[in-house]
């Protein structure tokens, strides 16, 4: 409202400026062509009865009009017979002789205050000039006259002057009303679009409003909740959506970490319980020496795979929060999965599995080289814990546009449609049966360790089939 009020204001100067000036510079134009309509038809008359006079024989015999007795005469008969024409009714006029003394007024004029117009500017301002002037009447009124002087010259002097004058109130009338007018107009107008501006406002922000209200209620408990969606295509619609879609990944997320942490609840739960029933029962009599050790041993194997889970789950984490430093170096991959060929070998003969490898020589990477074993050891591992008997395993690597590609295939019993989208999920396993396979935390490093590296791991698999993992990391000259 303040600024729509001093550009409003700005303009109304404005206008106001060029109206009074424009009235004005009319009003100037009109007299200066009634002076002229003047002059011309005093020369006119002066010239008519010249020669008429002529003409009778009477002697008129100087032609210059100034100081001429005959020219008075004339000047005052002159502005007598025209002072009832409409054209200057509604102005004075005034004819001064050459020394400025008023020889006729179409009027009787008031006291003029402001007395600037002596002879010496009449003669200097051939083409006449302008005046404000404040005239005063007899009653001690004061009105305020526009004036036009401009003197005839006849030989090169000053025969007479003609003086209009005229009243200026019509204009000040019209610019009063015009004032008025703007002083009505602009504060109603400052209150109706203020009053419009602020209603609009609150109809377009209300959707907003709403907005606060639902979002002040959500909270982890109810991350369900969403904002209702205007029905329109603005920007509080496309806040609506961004919001939307920014609680429905929290709350995938909620529950992806609520479901990790029933997951690993339930993981412990089962060694803990093992470990805990087993003591029990060793506890309730004595026991022989071969007794102890083997529960002890067993108890190892369960403290053995707690702390698996737990060792997994700090790698995952310092991955989560990317504070898992890379011992970067440039790694050979054809030399790396060599190097690990020995622990696959003692893997597959266990269960007469062939292993067939086939590699491309010089694919280097740069990455941290425990970790890339780590990566391949897991799927190598799952792909000869879920092959069977007699199956076959091959690691191919080869080179791809700017990639190495390092593919993993068995024979074994396959993944389902349903369970491939997550098995790089958190304890994600295919088949719940198999407590003691892993704990579905195998592929999840596998993955974390790729994308690590600016890798990744796919999968396809066809249920009883087998399976191939298909694992792409930037070559060397790329990174
Ligand atoms: N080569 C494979 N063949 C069949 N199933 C597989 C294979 N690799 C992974 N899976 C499935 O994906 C699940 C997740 O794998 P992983 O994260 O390594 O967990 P796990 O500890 O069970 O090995 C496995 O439980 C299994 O069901
Ligand atoms: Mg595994």
């Amino acid at each position: 409202m303040f600024v729509l009020s001093l550009t409003l204001l700005f303009f109304s100067m404005l206008l106001y400026k060029s109206l009074s000036e424009k009235l004005y510079s009319d009003l100037d134009e009109l007299l200066q062509s009634r002076a002229k309509g003047i002059i011309d038809s005093i020369d006119t008359y002066w010239e008519t009865e010249r020669l008429e006079a002529i003409a009778d024989g009477v002697k008129f015999d100087i032609f210059s009009k100034a100081n001429n007795i005959n020219f008075i005469k004339i000047a005052q008969r002159w502005v007598e017979e025209r002072s009832k024409d409409p054209k200057l009714v509604n102005v004075i006029v005034q004819i001064f002789d050459a020394n400025d003394k008023l020889i006729a007024s179409s009027k009787d004029m008031p006291v003029i205050i402001s007395k600037k117009n002596d002879q010496l500017k009449s003669l200097n301002q051939k083409d006449g000039y302008f005046e404000t002037v404040t005239a005063e009447f007899k009653t001690g009124r004061q009105q305020p006259l526009r004036t036009f002087t401009v003197p005839v010259v006849e030989h090169y002097n000053v025969a007479y002057i003609v003086k209009i004058i005229s009243q200026v109130s019509s204009i000040d009338l019209a610019l009063q009303d015009f004032r008025m007018l703007l002083f009505i107009f602009l504060p109603i107008t400052v209150f109706v679009t203020g009053i419009i501006g602020s209603l609009l406002s609150k109809i377009t922000l209300s959707p907003v409003d709403k907005m606060i209200n639902v979002i002040h209620n959500i909270n982890a408990k109810n991350m369900k909740l969403r904002i209702g969606t205007p029905d329109t295509k603005d920007e509080i619609r496309r806040l609506a959506d961004t919001f939307n879609d920014m609680l429905s990944r929290l709350e995938h997320s909620f529950s992806t970490q609520k479901k990790f942490i029933e997951d690993l609840t339930h993981e412990l739960k089962t060694p803990l319980s093992i470990l805990k029933g087993e003591i029990e029962v060793v506890l309730h009599k004595g026991r022989s020496q071969e007794e102890y050790v083997l529960l002890l041993n067993s108890n190892l194997e369960e403290i053995n795979r707690i702390t698996k889970i737990v060792e997994d789950l700090l790698i995952l984490a310092r991955f989560d929060s990317c504070v898992l430093n890379l011992d970067i170096k440039q790694i050979n991959i054809s030399i790396l999965i060599q190097e690990i060929t020995e622990i696959i070998n003692i893997l597959a003969k266990q269960k007469n599995i062939q292993f067939i490898l086939s590699v491309d020589e010089n694919v280097n990477i740069a990455g941290d080289k425990d970790k890339l074993s780590r990566l391949f050891l897991n799927i190598i591992d799952n792909a000869i814990k879920y092959t069977s008997e007699y199956g076959k395993l091959t690691v191919s690597i080869n080179k791809e546009k700017d990639f190495a590609k390092i593919v993993i295939t068995d024979t074994g019993i396959g993944i389902s449609e349903e369970d491939l989208p997550y098995i790089f999920d958190r304890f994600y396993r295919a088949d719940k049966s198999r407590i003691k396979a892993g704990f579905g935390l195998g592929l999840s490093i596998a993955k974390s360790i790729a994308e690590a590296h600016g890798g990744s791991i796919e999968a396809y698999s066809k249920l009883g089939q087998g399976s191939a993992f298909i694992i792409s990391l930037p070559l060397i000259h790329s990174i």
